[in-house]
């Protein structure tokens, strides 16, 4: 049996995108749990406990790297901020993108950083040639993300379940082509 990794570590001018931790499980819970955040993503419960936080990070190491490259975004001054990482769908031929930052450190360009950083790593070190992804219809912010980083509109929308909110969410696709 083969395996290998090719190990994910991001810098950019303020921040390090690396794979997520045991340690980081207390701080990502204290700035997950925030219905405003939860409620953009698709796979992220509500309520949000340490302990979400504890199984996500010991689910890290079973992930295929070929597939799925969670990343913790850490901040040279402020430690961990958010989170930033790759999905591929069963069903895709490419991986989505997605991302969230702690509210109080909204809007100082870090998502944008982040997320350009991790579409150049993904063309350079994991050899992919386009990154998807999509946005609920309601989250502007994360409308101007995606377009800063260089995404495009497919002209889908598709109704992705938002385990937040308990329903299906239109969502409006996009992609990245390396
Ligand atoms: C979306 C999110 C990651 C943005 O993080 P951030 O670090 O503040 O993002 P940036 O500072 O890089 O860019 C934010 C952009 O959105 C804009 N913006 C923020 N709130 C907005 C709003 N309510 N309406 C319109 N634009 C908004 C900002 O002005 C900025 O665009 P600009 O540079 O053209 O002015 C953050 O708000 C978040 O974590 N939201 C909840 C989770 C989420 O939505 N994740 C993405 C799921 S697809």
């Amino acid at each position: 049996m083969c395996s290998y990794r090719i190990e994910a570590r991001i810098e950019t001018e303020r921040l390090i995108l690396r794979p997520p931790r045991p340690e980081d499980a207390e701080r990502i819970a204290a700035l997950i749990a925030d219905y405003d955040i939860v409620k953009m993503l698709s796979r992220v419960p509500w309520p949000y406990t340490v302990d979400d936080a504890r199984a996500f990070v010991s689910r890290v190491d079973e992930l295929d790297p070929a597939f799925d490259r969670p990343l913790t975004i850490e901040h040279r001054q402020h430690g961990v901020i958010g989170s930033s990482g790759f999905h591929t769908p069963a069903e895709s031929l490419f991986p989505e993108v997605g991302y969230w930052i702690g509210r109080e450190h909204w809007g100082q360009g870090y998502a944008t950083e982040a997320t350009t950083a991790a579409l150049g790593w993904a063309r350079d070190v994991w050899g992919k040639r386009a990154v998807a992804s999509g946005h609920h219809a309601d989250n502007t912010a994360s409308a101007r993300v995606l377009a800063k980083a260089g995404f495009l509109y497919t002209g889908d929308v598709i109704a992705r379940q938002s385990l937040a909110r308990g329903e299906p969410t239109p969502t409006r696709m996009m992609i990245w082509l390396a």
